[in-house]
C-alpha cells in the first residue's frame, strides 16, 4: 500500500494526521496553488497530448461504430480542462452532449469552468471525489491522475461503477510502470539528455549564489514562490509541523512517479490494470515519451524519432495511454 510510504514524512513534519488525511491534505493544497500556473508549466502537455487522444480515438473508432450516439463525459481530476479541451478537439466533438468535469481542487475547477464557458455544451463542475457521484457515464477520462491516487485498487473499482456498461475508458499521461526499467528506454533517454548536457549553458546572475542564499533572500523580500505558498497554507492549517521541501510535497502528490532511488515499484502498470479492470477489454495500448519528454519539447531530430516510435507503435517509452471498453 502506497500510504505507508507516506510514513517517514509524517515522522519528519512532526504531522499528527493519519497518512491517508495527510496524503489528502497535501494532494488538494498542491494543486490548489497550482492551479495559477498549470497551463503555463504544462506546454508540453498542451503541444504532445493531442495527437495521442486523436491515435487512441482512432483505435477505438476502428472497434467501436459511435456514429450519432450521444454521450456523457466524466473528467476524472479535470484540473483546468486540458483533457477535456483536447477530447473536444477530436473526432468525439461531435458525440459529447453532456461533459462532468470533477477534481478535488476547487482552484483548478474554477480554471476548468472558465474554459468550459466556450465549449458550448453542456457542462457542472464538482469539486469532490469520484465515490461521492452516484451517477454513470458513457466516456470516463483520467489525464495525468492515476499517479495521483495512492489506493488504485478502490479508486478502479469505482471507475468500473461510474461507467455504463459499453461505456469507454481513457486514461493517458501516467509513467509506464512496465517499462520504466527497460533497456532500450534507458538507452535513448541517456543519449538524449548527454546531448542536452553537452550543450553549454547560459549562466544568469542569480545562477551564482547558493540556492539558500536565493530563498532568505526572496522570504526577506516577501516574494514567495508556490512551495513557500503550499508551506505557509499546510502548517497555518496544522497538517504538518515543519516545512517541506518541494521534493517531498511531490513525493506525496505523485506517488506512482518514478524517482532516481525508486524506478521498481513506481509508475502505472498495465499487467496491474488489467487484473484491476476485469469487466473491460482493453482496446489499445500507446506509448510515448521514448526520451524522457513530450514530443514538442524535442530538439527537431529526435521529434521526427518519437514519432516513428509513436507510429510504430513501440511500447517502451516513459508514458503510457490506454482505451479501454467496459465489456
Ligand atoms: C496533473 S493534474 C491533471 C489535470 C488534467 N486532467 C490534465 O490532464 O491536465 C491532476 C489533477 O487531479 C486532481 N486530483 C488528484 N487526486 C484526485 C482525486 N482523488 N479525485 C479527483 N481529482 C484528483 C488534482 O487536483 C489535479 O487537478
Amino acid at each position: 500500500m502506497s500510504y505507508t510510504s507516506l510514513l517517514p514524512l509524517l515522522e519528519k513534519t512532526g504531522s499528527i494526521l493519519t497518512p491517508e488525511k495527510f496524503q489528502e491534505r497535501i494532494n488538494i493544497v498542491f494543486h490548489d496553488f497550482e492551479a495559477n500556473h498549470y497551463d503555463a508549466m504544462h506546454g508540453d502537455m498542451w503541444g504532445s497530448l493531442q495527437q495521442q487522444i486523436n491515435l487512441l480515438i482512432d483505435d477505438l473508432l476502428l472497434y467501436k461504430n459511435i456514429d450519432n450516439n450521444k454521450l456523457s463525459l466524466l473528467d476524472i481530476g479535470c484540473g483546468t480542462g486540458l483533457s477535456t479541451q483536447i477530447l473536444l478537439n477530436s473526432k468525439l466533438k461531435k458525440n459529447i452532449q453532456q461533459i462532468t468535469l470533477l477534481d478535488t481542487s476547487s482552484n483548478m475547477l474554477k480554471q476548468a469552468n472558465e474554459k468550459a464557458k466556450a465549449w458550448n455544451k453542456e457542462y457542472k463542475v464538482v469539486n469532490s471525489y469520484l465515490a461521492d457521484l452516484d451517477e454513470k457515464f458513457d466516456i470516463i477520462i483520467i489525464s495525468s491522475v492515476l499517479h495521483h491516487i495512492p489506493d488504485l485498487e478502490p479508486f478502479l473499482k469505482q471507475v468500473d461503477k461510474s461507467l455504463k456498461s459499453d461505456g469507454i475508458l481513457i486514461h493517458i499521461q501516467d509513467p509506464n510502470g512496465d517499462y520504466l526499467n527497460d533497456k532500450i528506454y534507458h538507452e535513448r533517454k541517456n543519449l538524449y539528455e548527454n546531448i542536452l548536457n553537452a550543450i553549454p549553458k547560459k549562466k544568469k546572475l542569480i545562477n551564482y549564489f547558493p540556492k539558500n542564499f536565493i530563498k532568505s533572500i526572496k522570504r526577506v523580500l516577501n516574494r514567495k514562490d508556490y512551495i513557500d505558498l503550499i508551506n505557509d497554507q499546510l502548517l497555518a492549517e496544522k497538517t504538518i509541523k515543519r516545512r517541506m521541501t518541494a521534493d517531498e510535497i511531490w513525493t506525496v502528490t505523485d506517488i506512482h512517479v518514478e524517482t532516481k532511488s525508486d524506478t521498481i515499484n513506481k509508475g502505472i502498470s498495465l499487467n496491474y490494470l488489467k487484473k484491476q479492470l476485469e469487466n473491460f477489454k482493453l482496446i489499445k495500448m500507446r506509448s510515448y515519451g521514448f526520451y524522457g519528454f513530450l514530443k514538442s519539447d524535442l530538439m527537431e531530430d529526435y521529434k521526427e524519432k518519437e514519432e516513428k516510435l509513436i507510429q510504430d507503435n513501440q511500447l517502451n517509452g516513459r508514458n503510457i495511454a490506454c482505451v479501454w471498453i467496459k465489456k
